[in-house]
């Protein structure tokens, strides 16, 4: 599809909970050395707060940009624990993903205070990724469509210049960690499903992340489908062989 090229493939490693020191050092190198030989896609590693300082300096003059995995909904204030956007934004972090599935379940996260920290994300300059994804009771259900709809609408009447910044990764919780990747065509229409909801004058331009047990040996066929524009890698990117595996494809 025409409009499919456009759109520049992106990589995101998410790091979750895991990492040191001396073990982002070398996963950093590697990477750096790796994505020195002109990839196709941007490239982007998400990594726990501490550690974005030395993504910074590790990575600087590299093409990989540095993300963090959530933010808070204040701008500022006596939220104890919490990291805002701007302070992000300080640290030359870039990205920011936001929602994951992870946090909605193990943190209570509702999509209004999904929503609440994709606006801090946005008024600090940063660029998002919001996270939707249907749980494995939901799928079973057959209710998949209506709860992506339901996570979507608190920002589908956010202005245009606010969208266009967003990105959209469908991770459904059943993928994640678990092996058992969505088939290409299962995420295709759900990829579908996500553009059909954005304004029609600019859902050619937003990109929507696969996510869920991508590997080097399922990606190239996620990428091959029409409304997938890259993917939001957990596991692989913890290893620089099969993130750069995946960035090839
Ligand atoms: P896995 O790639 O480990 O399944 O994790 C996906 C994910 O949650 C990325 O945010």
């Amino acid at each position: 599809m025409a409009v499919h090229s456009l759109r520049k493939r992106l990589l995101v490693g998410n790091w979750k909970m895991h990492g040191s020191l001396q073990g982002n050092a070398q996963l950093l190198a590697e990477l750096k050395q790796g994505a020195g030989s002109a990839l196709a896609c941007d490239l982007v590693v998400c990594a726990p707060y501490v550690y974005l300082s030395q993504l910074a300096s590790c990575l600087k003059g590299s093409a990989i940009a540095i993300g963090a995995q959530d933010v808070s909904a204040h701008a500022q204030g006596a939220y104890t624990g919490e990291v805002s956007a701007s302070m992000l934004a300080d640290i030359q972090c870039a990205w920011v993903i936001v929602g994951h599935s992870e946090r909605r379940q193990y943190h209570a996260e509702s999509n209004q205070l999904v929503a609440a920290k994709l606006r801090q994300a946005l008024d600090a300059g940063l660029k998002p990724i919001l996270c939707v994804g249907e749980t494995q009771q939901e799928h079973e259900a057959g209710v998949t469509h209506s709860v992506i709809i339901e996570q979507l609408r608190c920002v589908l009447d956010w202005p245009l210049s606010d969208l266009q910044k967003i990105c959209v990764a469908y991770e459904p919780v059943w993928a994640i960690g678990t092996g058992l990747s969505a088939t290409p065509d299962q995420a295709q229409e759900v990829h579908a499903l996500i553009r059909a909801q954005w304004p029609d004058s600019i859902a050619h331009t937003l990109h929507i992340l696969y996510g869920g047990s991508v590997k080097p040996d399922n990606a190239a066929d996620l990428f091959a489908m029409p409304d997938i524009d890259g993917a939001l890698v957990g596991g692989a990117s913890l290893h620089a062989h099969d993130f750069l595996h995946i960035a090839a494809a």
